[in-house]
């Protein structure tokens, strides 16, 4: 692929070298017991940040703080509140208690996801599963949260993925569910394409109500987490497995860097995808991706933002 973007964070792209400290900051994570997630919230930790990890399983959850203490010292600042994306209504029990805990959210990561699930499967309230928990979920919950991100002069990191440009390249508004044609892949690239158009239509709808929060996108490139591991079928497993011996996949760390990246670095395009510019924006230095255009298309966005609104029975405030 023909490289069109100079890195503007030098030939090594972004690393964690260039955080400052983070004490006094609180960022918010969904999905960090494992993986990506996990990676950056033991790098803001490491920095001083206070880190709330937005978890659906709660042994996994207190193992993941044992092992961030462990790691960093007793001192890190990191917990948890239970919120299962699957399911409409714990979204809005954990954002409840977000809003009368935090008085301050510098950064929202929609971080959590599954991925290739095998067969068909349905949320709490019946949404296709990788649309409901991967788009739906985190739609009700950043419209929950977004004012008091908005006080916080806050941000909003969607972790994307390649997978975006590998499946029908548009929304299914006929059938979002998949009835007629479900399929792991096809169906984990519908669910990631939902959430980058999601947040540039934020983006476009923030700006047309003088708003203040900042949106960015973002993906892991090929890293080696649990994601294929636990939602795959045998088959996916195996692949995956062999292409993690490889360099074509990189660490979970490494996997974690432009999440961070977005989360913290001031002066970022908003408009831009960020991620691995190396082989096939799998790995190497994190920077600004190439983007297909067709995640620009308002037409469709718009729509997906109504459908949005009308299955999760929740406006942004604006
Ligand atoms: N790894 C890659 O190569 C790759 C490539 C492209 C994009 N991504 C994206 O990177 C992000 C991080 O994924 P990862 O690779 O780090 O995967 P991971 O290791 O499987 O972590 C995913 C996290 O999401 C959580 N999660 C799953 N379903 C949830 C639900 N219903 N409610 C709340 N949390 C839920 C998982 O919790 P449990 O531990 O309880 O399952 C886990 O903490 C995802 O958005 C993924 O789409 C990853």
């Amino acid at each position: 692929m023909k490289k069109t973007h100079q890195n503007k964070f030098g030939k090594k792209g972004w690393t964690p070298e260039r955080l400052k400290d983070l004490t006094g900051k609180t960022y918010l994570i969904t999905g960090a017991n494992t993986g990506a997630g996990f990676q950056a919230a033991k790098i803001l930790l490491h920095k001083g940040a206070t880190v709330i990890m937005l978890n659906r399983n709660e042994e996994k959850s207190k193992k993941a703080i044992n092992d961030l203490k462990e790691q960093l010292g007793t001192n890190a600042n990191v917990s948890f509140i239970k919120m299962d994306l699957a399911a409409l209504s714990s979204v809005r029990n954990a954002a409840t208690e977000v809003m009368e805990t935090l008085p301050k959210i510098d950064a929202l990561i929609c971080n959590a996801a599954i991925a290739q699930v095998p067969k068909q499967l349905f949320t709490a309230d019946g949404f296709e599963s990788q649309l409901g928990v991967n788009h739906y979920g985190h739609f009700l919950l950043c419209a929950l949260l977004y004012e008091r991100i908005e006080e916080s002069q806050g941000r909003i990191v969607v972790v994307g993925s390649e997978g975006y440009k590998m499946g029908i390249k548009t929304i299914q508004f006929d059938d979002m569910n998949w009835d007629k044609n479900y399929h792991p892949m096809n169906t984990y690239c519908h669910s990631k394409l939902a959430q980058i158009m999601f947040a540039y239509e934020l983006q476009e709808r923030i700006k047309a109500n003088n708003k203040n929060v900042k949106v960015y996108v973002c993906h892991p490139g090929a890293s080696a987490t649990s994601l294929i591991k636990n939602n795959g079928g045998l088959r996916d497993r195996i692949i995956f497995k062999l292409m993690s011996l490889t360099p074509l996949v990189q660490s979970a760390e490494k996997g974690a860097y432009p999440e961070v990246m977005c989360a913290t670095e001031e002066n970022l395009n908003q408009k831009a995808y960020y991620g691995p510019t190396g082989k096939m924006q799998w790995t190497g230095p994190v920077g600004e991706c190439k983007l297909e255009p067709f995640v620009f298309d308002r037409d469709i966005a718009s729509k997906l933002w109504t459908d949005s609104v009308n299955k999760t029975g929740q406006k942004f405030p604006f």
